[in-house]
């Protein structure tokens, strides 16, 4: 018979459930959910109710300062993070001091000093930490790994790298506690997490000095005042420019948003609809870094969360030639019913110019579901007890969580000061006694 591991859950909002579904549905005979925590009760009783309905189980639930009652009584072997950004340090620390193993969610927390405590957990107790970093299984970027890995532009020197978010999926970051860098970090910590754990991983390295500009542009009062929405109130729910406003979400007309936000929010005044023109936002939405890496290379980097269309493009100079990719994505809010994430294919190419010959098309590699079809994978990889080959080194432990995250980190501090910042002065922890780089 299949060895059982044992699984509890913090934070049941939206994302929690890719995680819950997989454990009680396809990787069922692996796994067994042991039990959920949050800080709204609402929200875990939610689930804990979709799951008695579709997988006839019972599965305890805990509130937030419950959360050492949870692993005491149910025994989890690991617990998967799923809070806010800022309070995964928190569970993740107490959790490997609980004597668990631990999943997270990105980003692995959103400060050097939360970083550097995880690490010294992790040090203390020997438990192990994967972070989750589903944009390194999807199929497309893997082939960019895999082109890369075998030096088809030889070695790269460097990268210019631009993320566009658009005005559906990048104003949900400035509706609810992503808006407060106290929460996430801002979107260089909690969402180009993704973007800079992409380039350390394809070039396998890690990032040493950054400088970087930023500031909100867009989200501001000024723009909602331009666009005529004087009257707009703190939130859209009952907004008095619904109508005439193209970033009104209406909570009551989708059921799941209704479910899972509007009817949990007399348990903690959590409103997932708020203005995204509000003064109270603290987080940019148009940033600029110039970085530079142990391995030599060096990369631009952009970040706008208000673009008409939703992907990246990145362009990789090498020795032997340039590679040039840009991916389309299909547009989303998080919790909408559309899958977030996903490739567009018309809109999404990967041209390999060689040195002295003619260049090419590469056929890309098939994906579908969430995030390019990284989910699925990242979900398999996780829970499959069997699969234990890992060519492109896609499983991330403390240190890839670490360096993903310090880039951003550093960058709030360079836009701050006005001045480079060194990664390594913020988490010493990530050298050995011999001064190497753990990674
Ligand atoms: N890898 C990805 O592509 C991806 C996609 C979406 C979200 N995420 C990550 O997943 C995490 C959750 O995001 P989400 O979209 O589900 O957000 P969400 O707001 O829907 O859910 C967050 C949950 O955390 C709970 N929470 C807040 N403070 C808490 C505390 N002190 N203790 C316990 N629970 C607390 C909230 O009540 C809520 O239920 C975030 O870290 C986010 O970065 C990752």
């Amino acid at each position: 018979m299949d060895s059982i591991t044992r699984y509890a859950i913090v934070g049941t909002g939206g994302r929690h459930e890719i995680y819950r579904d997989a454990l009680l549905g396809v990787y069922s005979k692996q796994a067994e959910l042991t039990g959920l925590c949050d800080s709204n009760i609402g929200r875990s009783r939610l689930s804990a109710a979709w799951i008695e309905k579709h997988y006839s189980r019972k599965a305890p639930v805990y509130s937030a300062e419950h959360f050492d009652d949870m692993i005491r009584d149910t025994r989890p072997d690991v617990v998967i993070v799923t809070t806010k950004d800022s309070m995964h340090d928190y569970y993740i620390v107490r959790a490997m001091e609980l004597g668990c193993d631990v999943i997270t969610e990105k980003p692995m927390t959103i400060d050097a000093a939360r970083c550097t405590s995880i690490l010294e957990m992790q040090q203390r107790t020997g438990r192990r930490l994967r972070v989750t970093f589903n944009y390194r299984y999807s199929p497309l970027r893997t082939q960019i790994k895999h082109l890369l890995m075998n030096d088809i532009i030889g070695k790269v020197v460097s990268v210019d790298f631009h993320w566009m978010l658009d005005t559906r999926h990048g104003a949900d970051y400035f509706r609810r506690w992503h808006r407060n860098k106290e929460n996430s970090g801002g979107l260089l910590v909690h969402k180009a997490t993704h973007h800079f754990d992409l380039i350390n991983w394809w070039l396998d390295t890690t990032p040493e000095t950054v400088y970087a500009t930023g500031r909100r542009a867009y989200y501001t009062p000024a723009i909602g005042d331009q666009l005529g929405l004087g009257r707009r109130a703190e939130r859209c729910h009952g907004c008095p420019e619904a109508a005439g406003c193209s970033f009104y979400l209406s909570l009551k007309d989708n059921k799941y948003l209704r479910t899972l936000y509007l009817e949990q929010e007399q348990y903690d005044k959590y409103y997932r609809d708020r203005c995204v023109f509000s003064d109270s936002i603290d987080i940019e939405d148009s940033m600029t870094l110039a970085v530079s890496y142990r391995n030599g290379a060096h990369m631009s980097y952009s970040l706008n969360a208000f673009m008409p269309w939703e992907g990246y493009m990145v362009v990789f100079n090498g020795t032997k030639g340039r590679l040039e990719h840009k991916c389309e994505g299909s547009v989303y809010i998080n919790g909408d019913g559309s899958v977030p994430g996903s490739l567009k294919r018309e809109g999404s190419w990967i041209r390999v110019y060689p040195h002295f010959a003619p260049a090419y098309e590469e056929f890309i590699w098939e994906a579908s579901g969430g995030h390019g079809g990284g989910d699925k994978l990242l979900l398999q990889d996780l829970f499959a007890p069997d699969s234990t080959e890992d060519p492109y080194g896609r499983r991330a432990d403390q240190y890839g969580g670490a360096w993903s995250i310090l880039t951003g980190i550093a960058a709030n501090l360079s836009i701050q000061n006005k001045m480079p910042v060194h990664t390594l002065d913020l988490v010493p922890l990530l050298t050995d006694k011999t001064g190497c780089y753990l990674k």
